[in-house]
């Protein structure tokens, strides 16, 4: 049997959508993102919602936003996707990595050792889907308040260091019932192709600023400046006579085009189905890998639970730390599921592993949490689409692969 790890879903919905943009005569930014805008505030319950055509560039352009300036410092987690770092470099930023708790997340309290009156914003990652214990990483943020120093007008606003969610995985995910937006200043999620909901590439801004902020002129700064600071967009400017524009701002060009939102569009009514069958996967690979030698991962910690968008199995301490020094285990059990045709993945590389972060000089040794997390993990695959045959075939073949090697796994 061929389990892929993460094909799209493709309704009926979605065929319907797109199909509706390529008649319309018009497939960039128009009618479709703004729906999409409005589906994503409806259900997240935010301020605004603003679509762009990645988490990534979503993430440069809400750190423009921020004013960061050359020598301001924003914390990230060792534990990601390379994207995390590269938008504070590329928003003239520094770097700085904080290593996470076996949640995968942000830990608190290394977070707490790394403020300085340098940092201007932190940006946990819901790893997988969950969310970040939010309520811990704000009150250390509250506490570090008086060490603040801005340097930039909005940051004078703000009063503090920012909370910046990098929900990539986590649309859906909730805090004590609520959307885990309510949680954080912005949160930025990714609608990548192997995300939990998808446009094939792009990003959606969401935002939850405090009271001091005018929701409305800030989301039309988001908007401004995801289009070049042109003060009117394309599908107005399209229009008879509605040529004459100006440039007020020196914006991004990332503006998700209809084209792309039309697929997110038909993905958003079966949403809520697709996460609860999500739920029960990973449910049903709990039940078949239940076992000494695995960590499963949970659903829910206290209030958060995930938006299930990963299965990060991870391989028990034990075994990881006997067999792989630098992942062999781990490496094999992969190896062998994809000879079977079952595609297995690994969520992630610790950053200061990957060239362009060592040669900036960060250092694995001073993350070791993530080292050890991420040297046992395996991700399997979950979608709506997997049937259980497929989600019991993927569980045997990991149970399989440590077998063969004389690991027992019931
Ligand atoms: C945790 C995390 N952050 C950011 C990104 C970047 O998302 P995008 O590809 O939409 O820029 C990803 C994508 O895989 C991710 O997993």
């Amino acid at each position: 049997m061929k389990v892929p790890f993460s094909p799209p879903l493709i309704t009926d919905d979605v065929r319907q959508h797109v199909a509706e943009v390529l008649e319309s005569g018009w497939i960039t930014t128009g009618p479709k993102t703004a729906a999409l805008e409005e589906e994503f505030t409806a259900f997240t319950g935010a301020q605004a919602s603003i679509a762009v055509n990645s988490w990534t560039s979503g993430a440069i352009l809400t750190l423009h936003w921020l004013g960061l300036q050359p020598g301001d410092e924003v914390i990230i987690p060792a534990y990601t996707y390379a994207a995390t770092g590269l938008s504070v470099i590329h928003a003239g930023g520094t770097v700085v990595m904080c290593d996470v708790g076996d949640d995968f997340c942000l830990d608190p309290d290394a977070l707490k050792e790394l403020i300085t009156d340098r940092t201007k914003a932190v940006i946990p990652v819901d790893f997988g889907g969950m969310p970040v214990d939010y309520d811990a990483i704000n009150a250390v943020v509250q506490e570090s308040s008086g060490l603040f120093s801005a340097s930039s007008p909005v940051q004078e606003r703000l009063g503090r260091v920012a909370v910046l969610a990098d929900a990539a995985h986590s649309f859906g995910a909730t805090v004590d019932g609520e959307s885990a937006v309510g949680k954080a200043d912005i949160t930025i999620y990714s609608t990548h192709a192997v995300k939990n909901l998808t446009t094939a590439e792009g990003g959606m801004i969401v935002l939850n600023l405090p009271d001091q902020f005018d929701q409305e002129q800030e989301r039309k700064w988001f908007r401004l400046n995801r289009l070049n600071g042109q003060t009117k967009d394309a599908f107005a400017k399209s229009k008879a006579g509605g040529w004459r524009y100006d440039i007020v701002s020196r914006g991004m060009k990332c503006n998700m085009p209809d084209i792309c939102a039309a697929i997110g569009l038909g993905q958003m009514a079966t949403y809520p189905a697709a996460l609860e069958r999500r739920r029960v996967i990973y449910n049903r690979y709990a039940a078949a890998l239940a076992s000494d030698a695995f960590i499963l991962p949970p659903t829910d910690i206290g209030g958060r639970s995930s938006s299930c968008h990963l299965f990060a199995l991870r391989l028990a301490d034990g075994w990881s730390a006997r067999h792989e020094e630098d992942g062999t285990l781990r490496d094999q059990i992969i190896q062998y599921a994809a000879d079977r045709h079952v595609a297995l993945n690994v969520h992630f590389l610790p950053l200061p592993e990957l060239t362009l972060f060592k040669q900036m000089g960060f250092e694995a040794k001073h993350v070791p949490n993530t080292v050890r997390l991420s040297h046992s993990e395996i991700s399997l695959p979950i979608y709506p689409q997997m049937t259980d045959e497929m989600v019991d075939h993927v569980a045997k073949t990991v149970k399989e692969a440590l077998e063969e090697r004389g690991i027992r796994s019931d």
